[in-house]
């Protein structure tokens, strides 16, 4: 159990003293150190509680002499002692303070025996094992087929696969999924497009097809502005396209195909990937077959209303949402239809309390909540069970940045950019620069809520003096170095001597305890930070929020840097319980960002 548990369940231990009543409170970790590592309102709680309760009976609660809450916080605290003796060596003090707080204070010893935690858990600390109870789909990215993979794209990509990776550490099996937009009418127009004024041996030979079929798409709509009846010739296409036509079905497979290999390099770049579907995620095109099912149960539930002009559409109860349509007039289905048929395959091959998120932008809110209404109206999920883990825009600060294209930014070049970036910071080669720049616009997105718009600015993204990707990767390359110094003074010092025929190497030295009573704030400061990571990790990931972690990990950054400007750490009386605290500092930082999905070098 960890000691957070361990408080709540000794508070709830002492209860029994005072009541049989269920009390909700909180145990907290307060924002400011002074308050102790854990602070709980429990005192209020129980004090406001037996206030209510005492005024119709005087028995309920043993409570009635005290005063105020100061004091039943106290009286709770000696009841601590009285149940749990052990518990109390973990503090080195516990405190009742105005208002009627219980703060808690660990001792070092905790402290430091979890700091040796982390050095032996490694990466595997702050996380939980498998719950085979606790299962999800997270699906994140969903670019469309012969589209441009756009910023809302990357941000999708960037905070799925952050939310991915922290469920997984809370002990969730996360199936990872790509709802590719490889399906819908927007084909009959690309196929026609192609055939029409295309080269197929050209886009097979460019370096960007996406660009050559966005090109063509464009001039579709040009054209079909002029003449209207390309419109008819799209939808012609697009029902040969769903009947099966060879030629039809050609092309779209070569559109899928272009964009991929596009997709892939990116995902590539950005170091994500997905686990169903073979790694591809299951795209629109393959719910084809499963949305006559749906369509059925859709009937055969009666949720299925004739709209006027010969659409089918779902009408939500005194209109709390506009309908949402089924099917068209013509029989064609829609991005809806193939939704709901994906949720059914899910819960089907997943079971039927799998929980299911969809990282998709903002702007589909309305078009989600209609979505997880007609699946409740089916029967299918529970309250809780579909969330849409939403996205705010892209703003660009650098004008240049968003018009050289018309209104489409290319991603590549956003990339690309931020590792040239990257480069001119001075990192050491181009690996490195990579992971910097990629890291950097990673960070610049998670450190905030996902809901917050974003105004794109460079000088935000690789700041060195504050929260970005390069401080914290920059903090955690300075923990690298000079452990690596270390070992190595210890290996000239070993073979100058000439006395150590074996390598004890620094692991054996760094086994000593420190001499706890020297400690400095900042070490202790720092030792506090270390153990409040597996609270960061689990919060972030309740919250599906890895801003959560990316603050956690930018104030122990902060805390590190301050240690170092003001300490010795190799050379210094208390070298070795240094350089062990630096090694969890980097360790923490490590575990923390792989967690959000950004790499971390061990030089820059
Ligand atoms: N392809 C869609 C788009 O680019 C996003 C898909 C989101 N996921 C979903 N299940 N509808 O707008």
């Amino acid at each position: 159990m960890d000691i957070k548990a361990e408080i709540i369940s000794v508070i709830k231990q002492s209860l029994g003293e005072f009541t049989k009543e269920r009390i909700e409170f909180l145990v907290e970790e307060p924002e400011n150190e002074s308050f102790g590592d854990y602070s709980s309102n429990i005192a209020l709680a129980l004090f406001s509680k037996s206030k209510i309760k005492n005024q119709k009976s005087k028995t309920q609660f043993k409570i009635q002499k005290l005063r105020s809450p100061p004091e039943l916080a106290q009286e709770i605290i000696d009841k601590f002692i009285i149940h749990d003796s052990q518990f109390m060596i973990h503090f080195d003090r516990v405190e009742a303070v105005k208002p009627g707080f219980i703060n808690f204070y660990l001792s070092q010893d905790y402290l430091f025996s979890q700091l040796t935690r982390i050095l032996e858990e490694k990466e595997k600390f702050g996380s939980k094992s498998e719950n085979p109870n606790k299962k999800v789909v997270v699906e994140y990215s969903s670019p469309n087929i012969a589209k441009p993979f756009t910023v809302g794209h990357l941000r999708s990509t960037i905070i799925g696969d952050a939310i991915a990776n922290l469920l997984q550490a809370n002990g969730w099996k996360v199936y990872r999924d790509n709802h590719l937009g490889d399906w819908g009418t927007q084909f009959g127009k690309q196929i026609y497009a192609i055939k029409t004024w295309g080269d197929e041996n050209e886009i097979n030979k460019v370096e960007n097809p996406v660009r050559e079929l966005v090109a063509l798409y464009v001039k579709f709509h040009e054209e079909a502005e002029r003449n209207p009846k390309l419109e008819e010739k799209a939808r012609e296409w697009f029902k040969k396209l769903e009947d099966g036509d060879v030629e039809a079905r050609r092309l779209w497979k070569k559109c899928v195909e272009w964009s991929l290999v596009e997709f892939k390099k990116i995902y590539e770049k950005l170091r994500v990937e997905f686990t169903e579907n073979n790694g591809l995620g299951y795209g629109e095109a393959f719910f084809e077959d499963r949305m006559t099912g749906v369509i059925r149960e859709l009937k055969e539930k009666k949720l299925l209303k004739k709209g006027e002009r010969g659409a089918e559409l779902v009408f939500f109860e005194k209109d709390k949402y506009p309908p949402l349509m089924i099917l068209k007039q013509d029989g064609a289905t829609l991005y809806a239809t193939r939704d709901l048929a994906t949720d059914k395959f899910r819960l089907d091959k997943y079971g039927k309390d799998i929980v299911i998120i969809n990282e998709v932008g903002v702007e589909q809110a309305l078009y989600f909540r209609q979505l997880f209404k007609v699946e409740k109206m089916l029967g299918w999920v529970k309250e809780g069970q579909r969330i849409h883990k939403r996205h705010g825009l892209y703003r660009f600060k650098d004008q240049k940045m968003s018009t050289r294209k018309g209104n489409t930014i290319w991603l590549e070049e956003v990339l690309q950019e931020a590792v040239k970036r990257a480069e001119k910071l001075g990192s050491e080669n181009k690996e490195i620069a990579e992971e910097v720049g990629i890291g950097a616009i990673k960070w610049n997105d998670l450190k905030r809520t996902s809901e917050q718009d974003i105004v794109f600015d460079w000088d935000e993204i690789l700041n060195m003096q504050g929260d970005s990707g390069p401080y914290l990767q920059y903090a955690f390359a300075r923990t690298q170095s000079v452990l690596l110094k270390a070992t190595s003074d210890k290996k000239k010092e070993a073979s100058s001597k000439n006395k150590i025929k074996n390598e004890i190497g620094l692991a054996r030295i760094m086994l000593a305890r420190p001499l706890l009573a020297r400690l400095e704030t900042e070490e202790i400061s720092l030792l506090r930070a270390l153990n409040r990571f597996p609270e960061a990790v689990s919060q972030a990931g309740e919250k599906f929020a890895p801003n959560i972690l990316c603050n956690y990990l930018f104030g122990l950054a902060q805390k590190f840097n301050l240690f170092y400007q003001k300490h010795k750490i190799i050379g210094s009386e208390n070298q070795d319980f240094r350089l062990k605290l630096t090694a969890g500092v980097g360790q923490i930082i490590r575990t923390g960002l792989n967690l959000l999905g950004i790499a971390a070098p061990e030089k820059i």
